[in-house]
């Protein structure tokens, strides 16, 4: 067994990478907009006008921006996200398993991220991070799979909320909802790569990894994706409420479907903090922000948002959300590096063929570093047997800023 040991003070890309650990400005606890939205409000708030009032008119501003929007998706909605923890161990048995060890103050905890080689292509290799383990999109075979085992750091049944390793380091009334472990999972998971890649222990390139999930393991590949500016690429797959789609916006998909018949309902939700799912899941224009502005957190690296068209996803509340986080990348002139395609007619994380064209030209132009003409990617698409763009209803009166 080969071993890598670190106090990550020493490992300077880990912390000088966790950005949101020193947020601009803290935002303050009681937050909330002004003029405060009327229940009910289907209007998505602008996210370009800063806790402030300010519309932000620059690029380098977005990074601020970006901080408080990240403030208050862990205050209302995912929980605390705790920072890089006291130590962290990487060690690789049998070649391909990497064992993380992390220390919290005096607690301890392991888990293991099984890793998958490419049969083809060039050491170190370009890497998805799968949240849940088993992919469900096709990874080319001359990129790395990095298996994320998220159950066993916080279990999702919805009986065992606080039951996981993540919850042996942190308590088990630490707030964070199961997104938000997803989300620090990813980061000790490159914090891991990074360490064991410098000796060569795992062949895989820090700097090309990407994240991906589907379902509600999608939710936390959404989520890490925007938190963790070391993930490339993100590619979300039909993932719905508390994901791609807007809590404002929910009631656009009834009478198909009906929100509250399901999991997204208080108190049973175990995506979401405590705290979200008492205070606002029956009054979502309460909450201060929505979910195009928590997926504009990857903004400006590369996002794929696949999505389908079953009814307990959300298509078109879904579909409508991700446009408007469309509009942060335009502002920021980086249009080419979001893209979101909904595509029916197949069952939940069974990946279409018609999606492989578009899914092929992320990997090719942001993990592999192809140059040339790898496909479009700056693209916007809907494909549904029932689902029609005269279905897909303006989301929000606000225009995207020209940022400078
Ligand atoms: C991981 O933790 C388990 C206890 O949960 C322990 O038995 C095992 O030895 C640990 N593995 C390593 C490599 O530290
Ligand atoms: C990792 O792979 C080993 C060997 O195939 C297997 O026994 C183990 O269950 C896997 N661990 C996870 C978390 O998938
Ligand atoms: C939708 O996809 C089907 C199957 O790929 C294709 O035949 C059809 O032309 C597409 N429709 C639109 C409007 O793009």
């Amino acid at each position: 067994m080969m071993k890598w040991s670190s106090t990550l003070a020493s490992l300077l890309p880990l912390t000088a990478s966790w950005s949101l650990a020193e947020p601009c400005a803290p935002v303050p606890p009681d937050f909330s907009l002004t003029p405060a939205q009327p229940r009910g409000t289907r209007e998505l708030p602008d996210p370009f006008v800063n806790v402030e009032g300010n519309r932000i008119s620059k690029k380098s501003e977005w990074a601020c921006r970006r901080s408080e929007l990240a403030q208050l998706a862990q205050t209302y909605e995912l929980g605390p996200i705790p920072g890089p923890p006291t130590s962290l161990d990487a060690s690789v048995v049998n070649n391909n398993q990497l064992i993380i060890t992390i220390r919290v103050d005096s607690k301890t905890t392991n888990f293991t991220a099984n890793i998958t080689y490419p049969t083809t292509g060039t050491r170190p290799y370009p890497g998805f991070i799968v949240i849940g383990g088993s992919p469900s999109i096709p990874i080319p075979a001359n990129v790395a799979r990095v298996n994320l085992p998220l159950d066993s750091l916080a279990n999702f049944a919805s009986s065992s909320r606080n039951i996981g390793r993540f919850f042996d380091l942190y308590g088990a009334s630490h707030g964070a909802g199961t997104t938000a472990v997803g989300v620090w999972a990813v980061s000790r998971v490159i914090d891991a790569v990074s360490l064991a890649a410098k000796t060569g222990a795992v062949a895989i390139d820090p700097a090309r990894l990407g994240v991906t999930g589907c379902s509600r393991n999608g939710r936390a590949a959404l989520a890490a994706g925007g938190f963790d500016e070391r993930v490339a690429l993100t590619v979300v797959q039909e993932t719905g409420a508390g994901a791609d789609s807007c809590y404002r916006l929910r009631d656009d998909d009834k009478p198909r479907y009906d929100v509250c018949n399901s999991v997204e309902c208080p108190g049973t939700d175990q995506g979401q903090a405590r705290v979200f799912l008492d205070r606002f899941m029956n009054n979502p224009s309460g909450l201060p922000f929505d979910r195009h502005s928590v997926a504009a957190l990857v903004a400006p690296r590369a996002l794929l948002v696949l999505q389908d068209d079953l009814t307990f996803n959300q298509p078109r509340s879904s579909f409508q959300c991700m446009g408007a986080t469309k509009k942060v990348y335009e502002a920021l002139g980086v249009s080419e590096r979001m893209a979101v395609s909904l595509r029916g007619g197949h069952e939940l994380c069974k990946f279409p063929k018609e999606q492989q064209g578009l899914l092929d030209a992320y990997i090719g132009k942001f993990l592999l570093g192809e140059g040339g003409d790898v496909g479009e990617t700056d693209v916007v698409e809907m494909n549904s047997s029932w689902l029609k763009p005269g279905d897909i209803r303006p989301a929000y009166s606000w225009r995207a800023p020209k940022l400078e």
